[in-house]
Parts: C-alpha cells; sequence; structure tokens
C-alpha cells in the first residue's frame, strides 16, 4: 500500500536550503514532511544527554535503537520531542549537528533509523529531506530533486540565522566547519551524500527561496508517481 504513495525527495548539503524549501514544498502539495536529519541530531542530542563518547560505536548503536522521537505539528512551529522532552533548540546548535554527521557514519545506526523513515511515507504523500533520501532510503520516489549552493553562501546563510538569535560565531569558523561536515558526509563509506542519478539538481547560490520552490513544483507533473 505505502509503495503507491508519492514521494518527493529532496537532498543536499547543509545550508543548501533544503528544510526551508521542502517545509515549503510539503505546505503547497498539503503533503507530510519528513526532516530525516532530524533523527540524526536527535540520537546525537540524546548521546550528549546520555554523555556517550562519539567514539564509541556499540554504545551510539545502542542509543539509536533506545532513543524515542516524536514530531508534534499541532502548533505554529514543528517541535521535536526526543525521549519525551522537548528538543527542538537543541536540534539545531552546532554541537548536535556535529554529533549527527559522526553518528550517521555509522552503518548499523543508518540501518536502524531506515525503517523510522520509511514510516512517514503516508498518503497524500510525502516531502522526504535528507542526504540519501532519493539514493537509499526511497529510491523509488516520483521526484528526486538534488539542491546545492557555494559553500560561501551556505556559511552566509547559517551566520545570519545564528545571528539572528543571538548566537556569535565568526564567518571563518562557520565556512570550516560546513567544508569539514561537507567532506565527512561525501566520503563516509555508507550513503554518502551524492546525487542520485535519476535527481535534478538545483543550484540555490543567489536564488530566493520562493523561485526554487516553483523550480521544484514544477518538477511535479512531468513525471509519473
Ligand atoms: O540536514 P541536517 O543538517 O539536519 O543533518 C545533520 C547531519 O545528519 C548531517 O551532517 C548528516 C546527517 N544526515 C544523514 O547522514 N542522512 C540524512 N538523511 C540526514 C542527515
Amino acid at each position: 500500500m505505502t509503495a503507491t504513495v508519492p514521494v518527493l525527495t529532496i537532498d543536499g548539503p547543509s545550508g543548501s536550503g533544503k528544510g526551508t524549501i521542502s517545509r515549503a514544498v510539503a505546505q503547497q502539495l498539503g503533503w507530510h514532511y519528513l526532516d530525516s536529519g532530524a533523527l540524526y541530531r536527535a540520537v546525537g542530542v540524546a548521546a550528549g544527554w546520555a554523555d556517550l563518547d562519539l567514539d564509541d560505536g556499540g554504545a551510539l548503536v545502542r542509543c539509536t535503537f533506545d532513543t524515542t522521537i516524536a514530531f508534534d505539528e499541532s502548533g505554529d512551529e514543528l517541535r521535536v520531542l526526543v525521549n519525551g522532552h522537548d528538543a527542538t533548540d537543541e536540534l539545531r546548535t552546532e554541537t548536535a549537528g556535529a554529533a549527527a554527521s559522526a553518528i550517521a557514519a555509522i552503518p548499523e545506526v543508518r540501518a536502524a533509523l531506515k525503517d523510522r523513515q520509511r514510516a512517514f511515507r503516508v498518503a497524500p504523500g510525502l516531502v522526504a529531506d535528507g542526504r540519501d533520501m532519493g539514493t537509499v532510503i526511497f529510491p523509488d520516489a516520483g521526484w528526486k530533486v538534488f539542491l546545492t549552493a557555494s559553500a560561501e553562501e551556505r556559511a552566509d546563510r547559517r551566520y545570519k540565522q545564528l545571528k539572528n538569535k543571538g548566537v556569535s560565531v565568526t564567518m571563518d569558523g562557520l565556512l570550516r566547519e560546513i567544508l569539514a561536515r561537507d567532506a565527512r558526509d561525501a566520503n563516509r563509506a555508507v550513503a554518502p551524500l551524492r546525487p542520485a542519478e535519476d535527481a535534478v539538481r538545483i543550484d540555490t547560490t543567489g536564488q530566493g527561496i520562493e523561485a526554487v520552490v516553483e523550480r521544484v513544483l514544477a518538477l511535479l507533473p512531468a513525471r509519473n508517481v
């Protein structure tokens, strides 16, 4: 039954605009939205709470199985509950992102999260945002997009976001972090960040959100579900 539910996958590196674009597209289509990075971040946060060593693969795999992750869509903003605690803000921190990236390189962690991600495929449709949505989790998706943007622009977007939140960071530091995370995500042995062969690539450098959303939506009638 689930195989007939349409899926649009939107993959790409951090800061490519995936989250914003995916949420907007899902809203316009009236489809569900999967923020797969939030699952990896949730495990990262839970590992931090348990004071686990990020080099201890066995402990991290156990932590993945033990961590409950729930999405609460009832309010204005999507809230993420990790082990019953609202961890929405903590998930967005650089610490959680770095922990997620390290944890995401462990094959057993990825395998443990596979079914949890596929469970989001519910009618009328799903927009799935991540790194391996089109290649591994939903290889049969009807539409696949791979978003990119220059590293400088991605660092600049992140800088503005963090500055708005009153977090003090430097552009140089952010650019270094983004390049290091890209390299880790692209070079890991399991499900490395790369476009699916049948993905449409869209470079968002210098483009406004609405223009990119329109380009993604315009793809949909062009292929079969
Ligand atoms: O998209 P994000 O920044 O929230 O993702 C956080 C980390 O999780 C990212 O560095 C890589 C990992 N990730 C992944 O490996 N596969 C996904 N589908 C989503 C995220």
